[in-house]
């Protein structure tokens, strides 16, 4: 499937992946901040923002993968710079088993490379169904402020909940049992020879900014860079800080 996109910009592609349950918006102050070095391309997985999906089920990190390579494959770009935000990261570490040709740097931000432990894939279990009996805004309630930094800007706030709200329960579902059956992605770590960029929010509560430190190091010559006053979403939270360690690694 070829997927809804936003694009600014003009130059070398720079095709950002979005967290769970957000969209494309999770991107757009890098889309804006950033349009004047990279063409910018924020996409929609499958079933997200504008990529309907009439029977979302069955859903998986590779055929995400896929389906960004495919849009890639649309646009007429090669390779591109991936950026991938927690999900998005899980994608992109897909892409890189399955389409690193297309890979011409990585940046990830707010992910992790380990499979779900048995208590977290029960918790997926969990969170699939509380989603279809009670819908988006009842699990907004419960997950959305644990995604905040302490002190997250009200306008960061409004568009995470509105992510949220504005994603299918079905979807939210089916990605959710997607992400427990993700593979385990630590060994690929050592393969990834791109330029690599890792942004993590300082007060990041839903993965810790320490154990991310420790992946990135397993990648040769990955930056690291810590995103202060954001939790697990600095793209939104403190998009300056995030836009200007995009900027610096983008033009080194
Ligand atoms: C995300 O932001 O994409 C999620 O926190 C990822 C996850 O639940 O593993």
């Amino acid at each position: 499937m070829t997927l809804a996109y936003e694009e600014r910009g003009s130059g070398p592609a720079l095709l950002m992946i979005h967290g769970f349950p957000f969209d494309r918006r999770q991107w757009f102050p890098q889309v804006a901040g950033l349009a004047d070095i990279r063409t910018c391309v924020a996409v929609d997985l499958r079933g997200h923002g504008l990529s309907l999906d009439e029977e979302p089920r069955d859903y998986s990190m590779d055929q995400f993968a896929d389906d960004v390579a495919a849009t890639l494959q649309d646009m007429g770009v090669d390779q591109a710079d991936v950026a991938g935000l927690s999900m998005g990261g899980y994608v992109a570490f897909a892409l890189w088993r399955r389409h690193r040709a297309r890979v011409r740097s990585l940046i990830l931000s707010d992910t992790k490379a380990e499979a779900d432990s048995d208590e977290a894939r029960a918790g997926r279990d969990a969170a699939a169904k509380a989603i279809l009996d009670e819908g988006m805004a009842k699990f907004h309630t419960g997950l959305g402020p644990k995604l905040l930094g302490d002190e997250p800007p009200p306008e960061a706030v409004e568009r995470i909940e509105q992510m949220f709200v504005d994603t299918e329960p079905a979807v939210a579902a089916a990605v959710a049992i997607a992400m427990r059956d993700r593979p385990d992605a630590t060994a690929d770590l050592g393969t990834i020879d791109v330029p690599t960029l890792w942004l993590h929010g300082e007060q990041d509560k839903i993965m810790p900014i320490d154990a991310a430190r420790t992946s990135a190091e397993a990648i040769a010559g990955a930056r690291f860079v810590a995103i202060p006053k954001a939790g697990h979403v600095p793209t939104l939270e403190n998009a300056d800080a995030v836009n200007a360690a995009m900027r610096e690694f983008l033009t080194a």
